[in-house]
């Protein structure tokens, strides 16, 4: 205790910082943070939502996971629900592609919901909403959303973020359209997305790279048609 109370009494407010985003790191004497939690009580983890469409997600999004994972203990990605007639991509397609960009993160999960933003981040225990703003033509929209939520729950904070400034135009929106009148997007969404994207644009290409996959593209089933005909004559 002893020891703890001196070595404590030595931590300066990077260590305390420390302490905080690091509960998990080996400390070479556990009993410098055992004082903080006496006086204050133990650390309160920090769950966050972060709602969305993402239809497609684009990598602005995953910088903003990246970035929200490093301040939060845990971080939801959250997909609305039915919010447009016609997405591009189902609820669980979406759902496939961010789990498969975000397995990297083990504190990030993604899920789905509909109904009110707040409604659900209380459901799961959590106290933020993490929105990113690009651009001020953002903050407008993203201040009355933020607004509102509060007036909703109050108990709610909504937490801003900026993606990385090559990001700061790219939005699904914009995306959906460049890949429909037939740009590259290949800067603009992870691989995985880009070629989903792809093959909804171009529906035979999933035919051709589920055949591909299957060992039936047209070189492989040509020269299978030889090994055939070769079987046959000797
Ligand atoms: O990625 P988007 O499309 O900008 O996300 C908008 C989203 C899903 C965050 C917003 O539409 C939303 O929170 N919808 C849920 C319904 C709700 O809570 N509406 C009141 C918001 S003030």
């Amino acid at each position: 205790m002893y020891l703890g109370l001196a070595v404590s009494a030595q931590l300066n407010d990077s260590d305390w910082l420390t302490a905080r985003f690091s509960p998990r790191l080996p400390s070479p004497i556990p009993a410098a943070y055992n004082l903080p939690f006496l006086i204050r009580g133990p650390v309160k983890r920090i769950k966050a939502v972060y709602p969305g469409s993402f239809d497609p997600p684009t990598n602005g999004h995953l910088d903003l996971i990246e970035r929200g994972s490093k301040i939060f203990d845990e971080l939801v990605v959250a997909i609305l629900r039915n919010l447009e007639k016609d997405p591009l991509f189902s609820v669980a397609e979406r759902r496939n592609m961010l789990e498969a960009m975000t397995s990297g993160f083990d504190n990030v999960s993604v899920e789905t919901f509909d109904g009110l933003t707040v409604e659900y981040a209380i459901t799961v225990g959590a106290s933020v909403v993490l929105r990113g703003i690009r651009a001020i033509s953002d903050y407008e929209y993203e201040l009355q959303m933020a607004l509102m939520n509060r007036k909703l729950q109050p108990s709610l904070e909504t937490v801003f973020m900026m993606p990385a400034e090559q990001y700061s135009y790219l939005s699904s929106r914009l995306v959906r359209e460049v890949a429909q009148l037939g740009g590259n997007i290949d800067c603009l969404v992870p691989e995985l997305v880009a070629q989903k994207v792809r093959e909804k644009m171009d529906p035979a290409l999933k035919f051709a790279n589920v055949e591909q996959a299957e060992g039936k593209s047209p070189e492989r089933k040509a020269s299978k048609r030889k090994t055939r005909s070769r079987k046959k004559r000797s």
